[in-house]
């Protein structure tokens, strides 16, 4: 007799899948191949980014939403970095004009059978699987959004805009102790998150950057768990410097 409670992947509550959206350009890393695919110690972002995704216990499927004119590419990056686990299936989606339509094209290649969704940033290629499986657990159990969160170091001030680089003046000091700095895997009860996409989907502006943020709007409990310094987003080129650091030591202490 089978027991699928010792294996998430295959459990009668439904399956975990992971949306990854990889479409952006990533222009403030400079210019070159979309950032997704920019190599980190030999290796795309995107492809570390998947393996730790594919490596929690939770995660059946993956869909990794590529730039639009560049899902060949994105392919091409799979078939020539392979998944040392292939009980995970990867689909590869276009994606759209910012990070929120991304995200609503990645839901709408879900399976029926999926009922938790992680949204991971493909430029969060270093994040440890010990997250991603607190952020999936603490979903299964019964909160509808969760979100990896860490304290701020710096003092944030709020500002009005200053226009032709004049100095911006300040508008608030908030209250550093309680603020935090968002990260991805960003857990959901799929239905919750779809219904957030699907009611925000026509709002005029650039979209949001966060799904969480969409989820509050509807007014549904969003929750913080702590988050990892290795979950840290490459944006600039330093952070690739940090990111090539990181890899670096990981495989020096554990063979990575
Ligand atoms: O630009 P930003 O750093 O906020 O992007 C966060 C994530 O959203 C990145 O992984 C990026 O590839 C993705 N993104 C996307 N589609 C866009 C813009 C950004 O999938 N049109």
């Amino acid at each position: 007799m089978s027991d699928n409670s010792e294996n998430p992947r295959s459990g009668a509550a439904g399956r975990t899948a992971a949306v990854i959206p990889a479409a952006g350009r990533g222009v403030r890393l400079g210019p070159g191949t979309p950032k997704a695919l920019r190599p980190l110690g030999g290796t795309p972002m995107l492809i570390h980014a998947i393996r730790a995704l594919t490596q929690a216990r939770a995660v059946s499927l993956v869909v990794v939403v590529a730039p639009p004119d560049g899902t060949e590419e994105v392919r091409a990056a799979l078939y020539a970095h392979p998944l040392p686990d292939d009980a995970v299936e990867v689909l590869v989606v276009a994606g759209g004009e910012n990070r929120q339509e991304s995200v609503r094209l990645g839901l709408a290649a879900l399976p029926d059978t999926v009922d938790v969704v992680l949204v991971h940033d493909a430029a969060r290629p270093l994040v440890p699987v010990e997250l991603v499986d607190a952020v999936a657990a603490a979903v299964r159990g019964g909160r509808p959004a969760v979100v990896p969160a860490l304290p701020v170091p710096d003092t944030v001030k709020e500002v009005k805009p200053g226009e032709g680089g004049e100095p911006e003046p300040v508008v608030a000091t908030p209250d550093r102790s309680r603020l935090r700095a968002v990260q991805t895997p960003q857990g959901f009860d799929r239905a919750t998150l779809a219904e957030a996409h699907q009611r925000l989907a026509d709002e005029p502006g650039e979209g949001a950057t966060d799904d969480a943020g969409m989820v509050e709007r509807l007014g549904a409990p969003v929750v913080l768990v702590p988050g990892h310094q290795e979950a840290f987003k490459v944006t600039r080129p330093l952070d690739l410097v940090l990111a090539e650091a990181v890899l670096a030591r990981r495989r020096a202490t554990d063979g990575f």
